[in-house]
């Protein structure tokens, strides 16, 4: 049965530990082949609203409601111009009156907050500039496929910008006992309030500038250096973050199972190099085919039981 009914999901804390399993346990099964013909979002509808590009995200959300046997319909900023041509509340109330749930890939974590305030019906982040959960759902199926359900204690080292990816995975580490360490520049560390959140659960987290955490890794993930809407900075910066690209001699330090994850897209010559994608210890597709199954898995239980409203 669905576990999340009715709810949003805005960050990876919306979910408790033991509501977390179940989502990804639904995402294995969903991955086996398990649900196929199963019809659960029949007669409910998605709205995917996005202020910037997305090619896995806005794949991933529309053929997954697809396969559940709901509709989603995608709505690009140029049509509904969120906070500029009409307020984020008005654009929440009425889309509240036609859909059943709500998928945002916004500028600002706020924005999201005030769709949910407005909407009765689920709101989901599919990114933020402070947060992307729902990729971090498909990057923990797909670290699980990997070392199986009990990770605690496993290192994952996250090495770049401290920004959106870096701060879900803080999160995910405070929901699955990982060992998260962070690598960034001087001036690039993740975000405060999420820093927070693991003092206030308890949860270390090991911040470092020295490229030597790397060693050792079970799970080395990077992302862009320059993220949507920071193109500005582009310059300053490339030579801020000069020395921590992933490159296949970066990856024979971690440890000898481990794996490398980037969400995608890659900027080549930047974070990464495509010997890095090509790698026996990348995982990278896999990880963007699970977008789809862990998507699938939390729609499921946020408006699998649902009432088509028709
Ligand atoms: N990883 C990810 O969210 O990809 P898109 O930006 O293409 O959706
Ligand atoms: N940090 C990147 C992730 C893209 C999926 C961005 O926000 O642009």
């Amino acid at each position: 049965a669905p576990v999340l009914a009715g709810r949003d999901f805005l960050s990876n804390l919306d979910m408790t530990a033991a509501e977390l399993r179940t989502v990804l346990d639904t995402a294995h099964s969903m991955r086996r082949g398990e649900w196929r013909n199963v019809k659960p979002l029949a007669g409910l509808s998605l709205a995917l609203v996005f202020e910037k590009a997305s090619l896995r995200t806005r794949t991933t959300f529309d053929v997954g409601m697809y396969q559940l046997g709901g509709h989603a319909i995608t709505l690009s900023n140029t049509e509904i111009g969120l906070g500029t041509r009409e307020r984020v509340s008005d654009v929440a109330r009425n889309l509240e009156r036609w859909v059943d749930g709500v998928m945002g890939r916004v500028y600002l974590q706020q924005t999201l907050h005030e769709l949910a305030d407005h909407a009765s019906i689920p709101v989901i982040n599919g990114l933020s500039d402070m947060l992307h959960p729902a990729q971090l759902l498909a990057d923990y199926q797909t670290i699980e496929g990997e070392f199986g359900p009990d990770l605690r204690g496993r290192r994952v080292v996250y090495i770049g910008d401290g920004n959106n990816l870096a701060n879900s995975h803080i999160h995910m580490g405070i929901l699955t006992g990982t060992d998260v360490t962070v690598v960034t520049p001087v001036g690039y560390e993740p975000n405060a309030g999420v820093l927070m959140d693991a003092v206030r659960a308890g949860v270390g987290v090991t911040l470092t500038h020295d490229l030597a955490a790397v060693e050792g890794a079970d799970v080395l993930y990077t992302d862009v250096w320059i993220s949507m809407g920071q193109e500005a900075e582009a310059d300053i910066r490339r030579r801020a973050f000069r020395g921590y690209q992933v490159t296949p001699e970066m990856l024979e330090t971690t440890a000898p199972h481990g794996i490398f994850l980037h969400c995608l897209p890659a900027h080549y010559g930047e974070e990464t190099v495509p010997e890095a994608t090509e790698h026996p210890k990348s995982r990278v597709f896999d990880q963007a085919e699970n977008r789809l199954h862990a998507q699938k898995a939390l729609l499921y239980h946020l408006m699998g039981g649902m009432t088509p409203r028709w």
